[in-house]
């Protein structure tokens, strides 16, 4: 078995993509394992899946914390505890604080039902995406994942992949075979994002200390001895010079007189 590190996924509903995270997690070789799924709806479908396959889920109920600050200090209660190392948003109807982006900055995907940045931000969600799509008479659509940043639907892409739209497409069609997408590209983007963890976490505590800010570069020792030889070298040649000069000269005085 390969080492992993541990997601944490936040569901609001169904879980198809949940589910397509925890099939993925089956392979003994894929690079990370599910610690936890919360939900804010009790009736989320996702939490029947999370049960059936054995692992750890709750409902943070988002209506009993009247400041979203509040509910997010939740979820993140919660995900310390599991020790999760990324947290995985797979159809959580619920925008994040900015503080909570903060915490887990870098740190947090969501997938997206379209080729964003085309068809993502406020309101665009579930059947409004695919509609919108077929009313621009697009020729194309597809998923995202990206990372969470505090500006909706716009952090950086780590995974995206387009299909065509045909002319007999519908809302549902169309939501039918971008959620196949979802399915293949979400846990890929998550083992590609286990892969940068775990390789930060490989590295040696010093090489990145060397690479941090403010730090100096890492002197040239060899570089250092080779300056250091040529300035003795130049020295020695120096002194030879002056006693060979000073030679000639006792030798002309005395010639002289
Ligand atoms: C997906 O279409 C996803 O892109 C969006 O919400 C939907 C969730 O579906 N964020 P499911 O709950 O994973 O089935």
């Amino acid at each position: 078995m390969s080492e992993t590190i541990k997601i944490g996924v936040l569901i609001s509903g169904g879980g198809t993509n949940l589910q397509a995270l925890i099939d993925a997690c089956e392979d003994a070789d894929f690079p990370a394992e599910i610690a936890l799924v919360l939900s804010n709806k009790a009736s989320a479908k996702g939490l029947e899946r999370a049960k059936k396959a054995g692992i750890s889920h709750f409902v943070v109920d988002h209506k009993k914390y009247p400041q979203r600050r509040d509910f997010d200090a939740e979820l993140h209660k919660w995900l310390k505890e599991a020790r999760v190392d990324l947290v995985c948003l797979a159809g959580f109807m619920r925008i994040l604080s900015p503080s909570f982006i903060r915490e887990w900055r870098g740190r947090i995907l969501n997938i997206h039902p379209s080729l964003l940045p085309k068809f993502g931000g406020e309101g665009m969600y579930g059947h409004h995406v695919h509609e919108a799509v077929i009313r621009a008479h697009e020729i194309e659509t597809g998923a995202t994942v990206h990372i969470v940043t505090e500006d909706c639907d716009l952090g950086p892409t780590v995974l995206q992949r387009a299909i065509p739209v045909y002319r007999f497409d519908t809302a549902e069609t169309l939501a039918g075979r971008v959620l196949d997408v979802e399915h293949q590209i979400y846990p890929q983007a998550v083992a590609h994002m286990a892969e940068i963890i775990l390789d930060e976490r490989r590295r040696p505590r010093h090489d990145m200390d060397m690479n941090a800010d403010h730090h100096p570069v890492k002197p040239d020792q060899e570089a250092i001895l080779r300056a250091q030889q040529s300035w003795n070298s130049f020295v020695s040649m120096g002194k030879i010079s002056i006693i060979a000069i000073a030679a000639v000269l006792v030798f002309l005085l005395v010639a002289v007189y």
